[in-house]
């Protein structure tokens, strides 16, 4: 189960990165700047990289000067453009194949999906998958993303059975029939947003209800969150995310990665994103009694290794 590539290193297959080493130094001042909660001290950092070509560092400036959503899935458009380009066309093909195949062994009958998102990855291992599983329930708090996901599911899944739910996980598992049950939840870069504490507390009052869980997420570098190394990996990773994208880089940085960087810069204030390196998810399941079933690298991201975790309820 150990990692074949070193997590900080160019993925192979990723474009080169749009700036050069000093833009992304700036970027990194100014990312320490803002966590520090003096985004006035970012812009001179900001005007320098954005002078270089950062595309980031231009969407900072923007969401400085009042532009842009506080929540990375509220203006779902730029969410949607960003999975549907760069390498996440690879890696959601990867994932949905990995679930498809799932699915059929052991055969899987009913399922959850957890923080679904338009069905990127849902829908598509659904069409491939053989038998398709009958119930799907799916809970996605935003709104936008679930009703473009119910619009597209009866096409995908016609002998399947979709249940909604517009809801977080946290208030989903806290209103559960003691009745419910799937044979196994999915969930792929989802759960990231919830924190830890309250992430233990779901996943520990969905055990009874499930018979296993299949996690998908980013293998992170483990780094101090707000240390200098950590404020240099994640700009490098952010610009290089977005040297993918061509005319949607504007809408993705602004609409989608500006607020997501600042759940994750800003932790006390808004934070909206808690990522971590494959080891933290592997203690998280452990500490809410879930047993490991398998841990497996899947595709080699721009942002980090993705992941696929499968943990068993009992
Ligand atoms: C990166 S997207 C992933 C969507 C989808 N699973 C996919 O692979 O494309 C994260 C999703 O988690 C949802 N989400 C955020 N907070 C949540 C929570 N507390 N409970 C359940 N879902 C949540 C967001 O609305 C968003 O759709």
């Amino acid at each position: 189960m150990t990692n074949p590539t070193d997590p900080r290193a160019a993925p192979a297959g990723a474009t080169k990165a749009a700036v050069d080493g000093d833009a992304v130094a700036q970027l990194a001042d100014a990312f320490a700047a803002i966590a520090d909660e003096r985004p006035a001290a970012a812009l001179p950092s900001l005007r320098q990289a954005d002078a270089r070509g950062s595309r980031m560092a231009a969407a900072l400036l923007r969401r400085l000067a009042g532009e842009g959503p506080d929540n990375a899935y509220e203006a779902h458009a730029a969410f949607q453009a960003f999975i549907r380009g760069g390498d996440n066309v690879p890696l959601y093909a990867a994932v949905s194949q990995a679930m498809a195949e799932r699915y059929r062994t052991p055969p899987v009958r009913r399922l959850l999906d957890i923080g679904a998102g338009d069905g990127m990855a849902l829908l598509p291992a659904l069409r491939a998958a053989a038998p398709v599983p009958a119930e799907v329930d799916v809970i996605e708090p935003q709104e936008g993303l679930r009703s473009a996901l119910e619009q597209e599911f009866a096409q995908a899944a016609p002998a399947s059975r979709l249940s909604v739910h517009g809801t977080t996980l946290q208030a989903f598992t806290g209103n559960l029939d003691s009745a419910a049950h799937w044979d196994l939840a999915q969930s792929s870069f989802a759960l990231q947003s919830l924190r830890p504490g309250e992430r233990i507390e779901a996943l520990r009052a969905l055990r009874p209800h499930v018979d296993a869980l299949v996690l998908v997420e980013f293998d992170v570098p483990a780094l101090a969150h707000g240390s200098d190394a950590y404020f240099h990996s994640i700009a490098g990773r952010y610009e290089r995310c977005l040297a993918q994208y061509g005319d949607d880089a504007d809408l993705i940085a602004r609409g989608f990665l500006a607020p997501m960087l600042a759940g994750q810069l800003r932790r006390d204030v808004a934070p909206s994103n808690w990522e971590q390196p494959i080891a933290g998810w592997r203690r998280e399941f452990e500490q809410a009694g879930y047993r490991l079933r398998e841990a497996r690298h899947l595709y080699d991201y721009s942002w980090s290794p993705a992941w696929w975790l499968e943990v068993s309820a009992r």
